[in-house]
């Protein structure tokens, strides 16, 4: 039986002070409510504070990580220095990184092949555009987009890695994968690792979903069979809002 898991990625957002408050509103709250996982991906400058806040009973998770081990790579962070404190997941290949940022498959791969030999937990994001879901190719890419990021994943580091499907239609703008669409794609995802890895692996990765999830559509979202929580985005910065899904992931 896989634990759900809702994961928060604030993304470039909240001063300190606010993030504290949102910090210690959702740890009290998770302290008393411990039935799924629940991840908080906070600005970086922030990771050191947010797990001492936490303590253990969240996890807090870095929004990315370099492909380098370490050297000259001016405003990169590692996944040495995330280990050396105590950050254990980092979200990578997320859409934003790459179609901002120009993050590729290949970059990609090498994140994830870096975060699992690091110890560290890849959040291995994909998802495709809108484009490329009207075209009937969204399958494709998605199934393209996981082949190179685990390319140099064996069985070993399969066991310690979640996937978060994003479709990039559907991240801030409001619009969700119908829990159809989603529940398609996530068990077309489950049916890659199998053929990569065994059944009996896929069975234990958790899939989670994420664009534009919010406390009206987590429930429906999570009770498909293979949609494991959700990676929130702006529904995340707002402590009613985040608990209100973390309820449905319970
Ligand atoms: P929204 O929930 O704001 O659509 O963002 C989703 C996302 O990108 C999470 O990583």
């Amino acid at each position: 039986m896989r634990k759900k898991i809702v994961a928060g990625n604030w993304k470039m957002n909240k001063t300190w002070e606010e993030a504290k408050n949102l910090l210690l509103n959702i740890n009290n709250y998770v302290s008393a409510h411990e039935t799924c996982e629940v991840i908080v991906a906070p600005p970086a400058p922030f990771l050191d504070k947010a797990t001492d806040i936490f303590q253990s009973k969240a996890k807090i998770a870095a929004q990315n990580v370099s492909e380098y081990e370490d050297g000259a790579y001016t405003g990169e962070i590692s996944t040495g220095i995330l280990k050396s404190i105590n950050v254990e997941i980092a979200i990578i290949g997320h859409s934003e990184r790459r179609s901002l940022f120009g993050e590729t498959n290949e970059m990609i791969g090498k994140k994830v092949d870096r975060a699992l030999n690091e110890g560290i937990t890849p959040i291995i994001c994909c998802g495709e555009v809108l484009e490329e879901r009207k075209s009937g190719n969204q399958q494709k890419v998605v199934s393209e987009q996981l082949i190179a990021a685990l390319a140099k994943v064996d069985t070993d580091g399969a066991k310690n890695i979640i996937i978060a499907y994003e479709p990039v239609w559907a991240i801030g703008t409001g619009e969700t994968a119908s829990p159809e669409q989603a529940q398609e794609m996530h068990k077309a995802i489950r049916d890659l690792l199998a053929e990569k890895y065994t059944q009996a692996i896929a069975d234990e990765i958790r899939i989670l979903y994420g664009g534009s999830v919010k406390p009206s559509n987590a429930e429906d979202l999570f009770s498909q069979p293979d949609i494991d929580g959700g990676l929130v985005g702006g529904a995340s910065l707002n402590a009613e809002d985040f608990k209100a899904i973390i309820s449905a992931g319970s």
